[in-house]
């Protein structure tokens, strides 16, 4: 069965069952507690919680997920980034019986799967939620022996909630075996055995409580059922496959990397998978607007280019290897995310740029930390550049690494592992503490000492840079993120994200809207709180390893709220009146700002 068979056999088949047929949110959350949808779920957290869905009270929907939790494992046969989750959901409609019934009867009536394949997990109960008794009993009724159905505890079977509160409960997953053949653990090879011989299909998600702030459990009013399924791992089962890589999702990406390397995929399939994956990620992330930076959303977008250019290097690929795979999947997916084909001459400039400023840095970067890593030391005769003694990279190399070739710490982590070299966390750490610091003194001689005039400008002018935030995040859409500021005496300077030269039309507009919370003087608000918590709350942020444990917020009315060091007004009618003098672009994908106060 192909990948768009199995999609939309998925959807009729729960549409036939009442479900209305919802189409995917975007990959950017607009959950502030999440930087990514991560399940299907997501876009209806709410009417699991009692707000009435406009949908009804069944859902089915194909959702793109995105997450970087499973980074690592990436390069198995079926871990992902990118993934297309088939979800059925119910909001205080059908429970327990119907999802299980409806489960097995897709999986063996319209995919054929013989039911002797299909192994369950369900939650055996702890000492705050009792054992799932009700669905074991449910799927033996439904035709599964004993034999194939485990108890498992709350890291297996219970799910939810994303973010910090929020619907949650006990879980069963239906379970694959690709074998039929048990390890040498023999009965103790079971669902969850790492011996690869399952791989999980389906989750079926029962919410039953609400998980708040401090991990409380309160039964909910209403039940409700989310359901989530990887057609990506059920088109590896329904098409023969060992892993997801081969199937139809993935098989022309691969092939096209293959047609660019000189070393077949048989010999480095691991380097092949994470390319594939990590463009795909690239791919999706970029038609949604996101650009390469160093913050958030930006930042995932900019870590998997980098990495999937680092494996290219290492499969001999050509520059600008990634189009023609990008390309392919476009091809694949254009006409069920229209997005994807729309944006494609968009999402094919950002590859290329972020490939081209890469490519500059990354071989003189790994020349030099080799340099750094294994430095030379006299031998026992005395001749100096014989023998090696280093295993670590230092704090301090590793700073000047991210700092002059743009290697991103994780990456960093990652080359220390295959050279076996420790990677000096604190050290690391420091560094970036200690420029923190340089930064913020320099700003300080830049105004003059603490002079009061030039104080209450750099004030006027911190809380302008917010406010100008703000409005360009309105008129020009949520990508819009602070790539850089620089505040003198006269005027602020504010590099943000976004491909385009900004019109007459939108640089009055953000004027404007600048001008108009300056009128209605909004109080200033600062808070202190953990930086955890403060991005929980949606402060924007910039560069966030640079942030100390503690961070203070400022809060314009309920308009703008961004993590700073300050100084601020404490009204925004101190600020007077907001002019932006020039508008320019300030490297691939960022423009710059420059505006004074009258
Ligand atoms: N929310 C659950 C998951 O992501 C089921 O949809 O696995």
């Amino acid at each position: 069965m192909k990948s768009e068979e199995i999609r939309q056999k998925f959807l009729d088949f729960f549409e036939k069952k009442g479900h209305k047929i919802v189409s995917s949110s975007p990959i950017l959350s607009t959950d502030p507690t999440v930087l990514f949808t991560t399940a299907g779920m997501q876009q209806f957290k709410k009417y699991f919680l009692g707000e009435k869905s406009p949908f009804g009270k069944r859902t089915v929907s194909c959702q793109k997920c995105f997450r970087t939790s499973d980074i690592d494992e990436v390069g198995d046969g079926s871990h992902l980034t990118f993934l297309e989750m088939l979800g059925n959901f119910s909001f205080g409609d059908y429970f327990k019986k119907e999802t299980i019934e409806w489960a097995l009867e897709f999986l063996t009536k319209v995919c054929k799967i013989p039911s002797s394949k299909l192994w369950i997990g369900y939650f055996k109960g702890d000492k705050d939620v009792p054992e799932d008794k009700e669905s074991c009993e449910i799927w033996q009724k439904s035709g599964i022996p004993k034999d194939r159905i485990y108890g498992f505890g709350r890291e297996d079977n219970f799910w939810g909630p994303t973010g910090e509160e929020g619907p949650c409960g006990p879980t069963s997953e239906i379970h694959y075996d690709l074998t039929g053949k048990a390890c040498p653990k023999g009965k103790d090879c079971r669902p969850n055995c790492d011996c690869g011989r399952f791989i999980e299909v389906w989750n079926l998600v029962f919410n039953e409580y609400y998980q708040d702030r401090n991990k409380k459990l309160t039964p909910l009013k209403q039940k409700g059922v989310d359901t989530g399924m990887g057609i990506e791992r059920l088109a590896m089962v329904l098409q023969g496959k060992s892993s997801v890589f081969e199937t139809d999702l993935f098989e022309p990406i691969i092939k096209e990397i293959e047609k660019q390397s000189s070393q077949p995929r048989a010999e480095n399939p691991k380097a092949y998978r994470i390319i594939a994956d990590h463009i795909k990620g690239a791919v999706f992330l970029a038609s949604e607007g996101v650009i390469p930076s160093n913050l958030e959303q930006g930042y995932a977008l900019r870590r998997i280019l980098r990495r999937a250019i680092r494996f290219g290097k290492l499969l001999n690929l050509p520059k600008n290897f990634s189009i023609p795979a990008a390309q392919k999947i476009t091809a694949i997916y254009q006409d069920i995310y229209l997005k994807v084909k729309a944006q494609e001459t968009d999402v094919l400039t950002i590859l290329q740029k972020e490939e081209e400023k890469f490519e500059k840095t990354l071989e003189k970067g790994l020349k030099e930390f080799e340099k750094r890593v294994f430095r030379r030391k006299p031998d026992k005769y005395g001749r100096i550049g014989v023998a090696y003694d280093q295993h670590i990279l230092y704090g301090s190399d590793a700073f000047d690494l991210y700092q002059t070739y743009g290697f991103p710490p994780e990456f960093m982590r990652e080359i220390c592992k295959e050279r076996d070299v420790q990677f000096d966390e604190e050290g690391f750490r420091q560094a970036i503490e200690k420029h923190q610091e340089i930064s913020r003194a320099g700003a300080e001689k830049k105004f003059g000492g603490v002079g009061k005039g030039a104080s209450i400008e750099a004030a006027k002018l911190h809380t302008a840079t917010h406010l100008l935030h703000q409005a360009l995040r309105e008129v020009l859409g949520e990508h819009v993120k602070q790539m850089g500021s620089d505040i003198t005496p006269q005027r602020l300077r504010f590099d943000f994200s976004h491909s385009a030269k900004l019109t007459e039309d939108e640089l009055k507009k953000v004027e404007d809207l600048v001008n108009q919370k300056i009128k209605k003087d909004l109080v200033v608000k600062m808070e202190e709180m953990p930086y955890k918590e403060a991005i929980k709350s949606g402060a924007l942020a910039f560069f966030k390893e640079k942030y100390p444990e503690k961070v203070s917020v400022y809060a314009i009315n309920s308009w703008s709220r961004e993590i700073c060091a300050g100084p601020h007004v404490n009204h925004t009618g101190e600020l007077g009146h907001f002019e932006i003098t020039k508008e320019e672009s300030s490297g691939a994908g960022t423009r710059r700002i420059r505006a004074v106060l009258k």
